[in-house]
């Protein structure tokens, strides 16, 4: 297993910061020739269109969710930018994940699978549809139709039997951390609910995402100060009373963003403005460092684990797409992502052999150390680098699209399929299979035996 944090940084302590990427941000075109050369990094650490190899997966340590991030990453960018390069290897991806029942949810990984694992592909799809992006032939499943499978199937999970409701985290009862509800299930959830609502119109969605984040607020895992913690439920905690206090940048990402599109969905209602602000405010209070964004958990410490290595990447999108739904919150957000930009700009000076895009230009974690890379490379490095890095092009890229304003994906209100159904037709599992939960339930455990994260009661 390849360690993002140790050790793979050696060659680049004696390489000064020769290459580096270098943009001048007034200028859209240096921006976006600078991003080609991150992303080209990003993708020559991808290998699933390589013969023999399975379209959409990322070799080890990168597991199955932070592969639908990939994705989402790259459509994004293409949308930003237009650079095509990647939308093939993107489209033949997703499809080729969508799985049997067309719901994120392969064969391969259903039997480890999260609630957010496939969430984090389905907000791939919902990207896409938003996007526009290249609609798979009409025998193959369509973006939109994908994401509302997802959206039915949480529905079907909503469980009321502890914490007065929630998503739990793990999808079957024999995985590890059955009991725990945490925020980026249902922070999925939520985002999926929002964004289907705004570009379908259907209001079954608005209600699901109020019912979803006032479950969030009621069950304390976001306080009155805004805070999104992680979660809670381990053992016998069935009303959820001890809270994992833990706060991570793609947990707040996901309730700001999805508050942007319930704000913009309700033309500017009260109730989802004053969330949307309280949500920026807390977002920026803890995880911008003199106006650069850090992983306040994990970052400075140098304990980030390759998960959490990728998920300043999905703040930086969020935040950006929530300041084009939301204007009022465009003066506090685009400074913040544009002063990120820059110092992560800094950091894509490396040069390691665990890298195979441009010598000179890996991209490094810690945007707060300056223009010295900082040794770590890998693809969550590589992502949110870029993801950051196209944000200063936010007033060209595109308002996402709804079904009346030009988005072309095929819906299907009826997808999704039971659960317990999936398991039945379960193969034995292999070695070769990804463990798409794994890793996190590795993160939720040690934080828990009183790792890093402070636990709050
Ligand atoms: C995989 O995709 C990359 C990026 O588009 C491309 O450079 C490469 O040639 C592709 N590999 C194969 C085997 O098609
Ligand atoms: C499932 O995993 C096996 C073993 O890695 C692989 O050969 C196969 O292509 C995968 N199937 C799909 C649909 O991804
Ligand atoms: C729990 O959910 C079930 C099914 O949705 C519903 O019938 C029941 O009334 C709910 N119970 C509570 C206490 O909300
Ligand atoms: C942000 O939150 C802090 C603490 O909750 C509060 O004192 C402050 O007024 C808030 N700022 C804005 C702009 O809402
Ligand atoms: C959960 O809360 C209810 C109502 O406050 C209380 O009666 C019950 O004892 C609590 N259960 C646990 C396990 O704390
Ligand atoms: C919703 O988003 C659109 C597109 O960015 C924007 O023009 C509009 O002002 C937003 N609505 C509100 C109430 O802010
Ligand atoms: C979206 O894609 C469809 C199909 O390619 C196309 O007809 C339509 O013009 C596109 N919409 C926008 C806004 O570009
Ligand atoms: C709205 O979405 C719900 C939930 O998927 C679905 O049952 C209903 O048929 C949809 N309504 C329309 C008009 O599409």
């Amino acid at each position: 297993m390849r360690s993002s944090l140790g050790g793979v940084g050696l060659l680049g302590l004696i390489v000064q910061s020769v290459a580096a990427v270098d943009i001048t941000w007034s200028d859209p075109s240096s921006i976006k020739s600078g991003t080609s050369e991150v992303a080209y990094g990003l993708v020559k650490f991808y290998t699933g269109n390589n013969t023999g190899d399975v379209p959409g997966n990322l070799p080890d340590p990168y597991y199955w969710w932070e592969a639908g991030a990939f994705f989402t990453t790259l459509i994004e960018y293409w949308a930003y930018t237009g650079d095509t390069t990647y939308n093939a290897i993107t489209k033949q991806a997703m499809i080729h994940q969508a799985g049997d029942d067309l719901d994120f949810m392969p064969t391969n990984q259903t039997r480890s699978e999260g609630n957010d694992d496939q969430g984090f592909w389905a907000l791939a799809s919902m990207t896409a549809a938003e996007m526009n992006f290249t609609n798979p032939s009409s025998s193959e499943p369509q973006w939109l139709a994908l994401t509302q499978a997802v959206f039915n199937e949480y529905v079907s999970r909503w469980d009321n039997t502890t914490c007065n409701g929630g998503l739990r985290w793990q999808i079957f009862t024999f995985n590890n951390g059955y009991n725990y509800k945490n925020s980026v299930s249902n922070g999925c959830f939520f985002d999926i609910a929002a964004r289907l609502a705004r570009y379908t119109g259907n209001e079954t969605y608005a209600e699901w995402a109020e019912k979803v984040f006032n479950w969030q607020m009621g069950v304390g895992f976001i306080t009155d100060d805004w805070d999104v913690m992680d979660g809670a439920g381990n053992g016998d905690d069935s009303n959820c009373t001890e809270i994992n206090g833990a706060l991570f940048t793609y947990n707040a990402g996901l309730y700001l963003h999805g508050a942007a599109y319930m704000y913009n969905y309700t033309d500017g209602s009260e109730l989802w403005r004053s969330r949307l602000a309280g949500l920026v405010n807390s977002t920026t209070r803890n995880f911008f460092k003199d106006n650069i964004m850090y992983e306040l958990s994990c970052e400075t410490a140098g304990l980030c684990n390759v998960d959490q290595q990728s998920f300043k990447g999905h703040l930086s999108r969020w935040m950006a797409m929530a300041a084009k739904m939301a204007p009022f919150t465009y003066d506090t957000i685009v400074p913040l992502l544009t002063s990120s930009a820059t110092a992560a700009a800094q950091q894509c000076s490396g040069t390691s052999s665990d890298f195979k895009g441009t010598q000179g230009t890996a991209c490094g974690f810690s945007w707060l150390q300056g223009s010295t890379w900082d040794s770590k490379t890998g693809i969550g490095e590589q992502m949110n680098a870029l993801s950051i890095m196209i944000t200063p092009l936010i007033d060209e890229a595109p308002t996402p699209y709804t079904s009346d304003t030009g988005g072309s994906s095929t819906g299907n209100t009826e997808g999704g399929s039971s659960d317990s159904s999936k398991i039945q037709q379960e193969r034995a599992i292999t070695t070769a299979d990804r463990a798409g939960a794994g890793i996190l339930t590795a993160f939720i455990l040690a934080g828990l035996a009183g790792g890093v994260f402070s636990v709050t009661i």
